[in-house]
């Protein structure tokens, strides 16, 4: 029991800029889990924090707090090492789907344990529930068998894990206080260790599409929780990857399950199929594991027996038609040239409009809804080419959803150059 402190004392603490006390830290997570703090004052201690930082022992302890306000997996039992891949959230950004197959069939386990969406990203768990039949909750005893026997589980978090993060992300959602970048490294990284994977590959997006517009933030972010795995005893790297232009050709539920159904049958679009790759080679890395060339693997087919599989312990049916929107409206390009921009933003605000995402947590989603855009920055288009696709089941929704993609892509003078940005711009390790 950690000794105990005033809220108030904590909060001035910060305010004034100091830097919290171990005790101080222990007392205040552990207190706010228990209601013994209030929201009101959790809301002030975060915003303080918000605007003063932490320092590293800081960001440590108050991760260590979180973890020891619920249990801790154990995945020691396994016949095969386990890597774990997180990523801060994109548009379009369905890797996992590919990803988690993959690695497994690599020789390495994937306890996956994902999240839904909340506003313009899309959630893993979202997307995977458009598979007839798929379910998202397992319990510890189910997940640690599939993992035994198919290699990779993509699951809810169960609600023992640092429950203090559940109920202090409500928080910051509804107080503008989402992106303290001390916050949000000790919320991914209290779930990450506390699902005691051993290696862990961050992919840490930055650009208009994400938490982190700036290289320098998603630097900083980045660091912040290598460090902290690093500290933990798990073997942490993080990549830092484009999110200005939004992932693949596709964002909305059923429509990404499909793309990376494509990627797994060796096609799908290149940026997917590189970053797939990329995660995969750092992941096998991390566990160990450098005899085996992922592209090799996923060339052979064994990673999409794997996703089936995986698929299947969940209860979908991997063969089932994938759901698709009621109506669709199609967006042509009003001029010859060479499209040079298609902002994440705009795109994953489309999508959220048209139903892929949610409002609120516990409103449902539409599994056929979202956005297809049939060009990528760099691509020469013609007039009158469709350029993008608008799906959903409900069409009054088509205006809001156009009104967002306004000014979200620019087409060029036929011939105009284009300088495409990579797709992994740094690796922090
Ligand atoms: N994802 C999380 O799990 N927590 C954050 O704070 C931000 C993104």
């Amino acid at each position: 029991m950690a000794e105990p402190h005033d809220a108030v004392e904590v909060i001035v603490a910060k305010r004034d800029g100091g830097s919290l006390s171990d005790s101080q830290v222990d007392w205040v997570v552990d207190a706010y889990t228990r209601g013994v703090v209030a929201d009101e004052q959790m809301s002030a201690l975060a915003m303080a924090i918000l605007l003063n930082g932490m320092d590293r022992r800081e960001v440590a302890r108050w991760t260590a707090a979180m973890i020891a306000t619920g249990e801790r997996m154990d995945f020691s039992s396994l016949s095969r090492p386990t890597a774990d891949k997180h990523s801060t959230g994109g548009v379009g950004d369905k890797i996992t789907l590919p990803l988690a197959p993959l690695v497994a069939a690599c020789g390495v386990a994937v306890p996956q344990l994902s999240g839904r969406g909340l506003g313009h990203t899309g959630g893993t768990l979202d997307k995977l529930e458009s598979i007839a039949g798929w379910r998202a909750a397992l319990t510890n005893e189910d997940m640690l068998a599939q993992l035994e026997d198919v290699g990779a589980v993509v699951c809810a978090a169960g609600a023992g894990l640092a429950p203090a993060d559940k109920k202090l992300y409500a928080l910051r959602d509804v107080t503008g206080t989402v992106e303290a970048i001390p916050l949000i490294a000790s919320s991914i990284m209290s779930k990450k260790i506390a699902e005691g994977t051993g290696a862990l590959v961050l992919d840490v997006k930055v650009g208009s599409g994400a938490f982190m517009k700036t290289l320098d933030s998603a630097r900083e972010l980045a660091a912040t929780m290598v460090a902290l795995g690093q500290d933990a005893g798990v073997h942490t790297v993080a990549l830092l990857t484009d999110m200005a232009t939004p992932l693949g050709l596709t964002a909305g539920n059923a429509l990404e399950v499909r793309e990376s159904v494509e990627v797994l049958a060796g096609g799908g679009p290149a940026d997917v199929v590189e970053l797939t790759l990329a995660l995969a080679r750092e992941m096998l890395a991390g566990a160990g594991v450098d005899d085996v060339d992922p592209a090799e693997v996923l060339a052979s087919g064994t990673a999409m027996d794997t996703w089936r599989r995986m698929v299947s312990a969940q209860g979908g049916d991997p063969s089932a038609p994938l759901p698709t929107a009621r109506e669709s409206h199609v967006v042509t390009a009003p001029t010859d040239g060479v499209l040079v921009r298609l902002d994440a933003m705009a795109v994953g605000l489309a999508a959220w409009r048209l139903g892929a995402g949610r409002a609120r947590q516990g409103d449902a989603v539409q599994a056929g809804a979202g956005v297809e855009w049939h060009a990528r920055p760099g691509d020469s288009v013609a007039t009158g080419q469709p350029l993008l696709t608008l799906h959903t089941d409900e069409p009054d929704r088509f205006a809001r959803a156009l009104a967002s993609l306004d000014g979200g892509w620019e087409i060029a003078p036929p011939g105009s150059s284009y300088d495409p940005s990579p797709i992994v711009l740094d690796r922090i390790s």
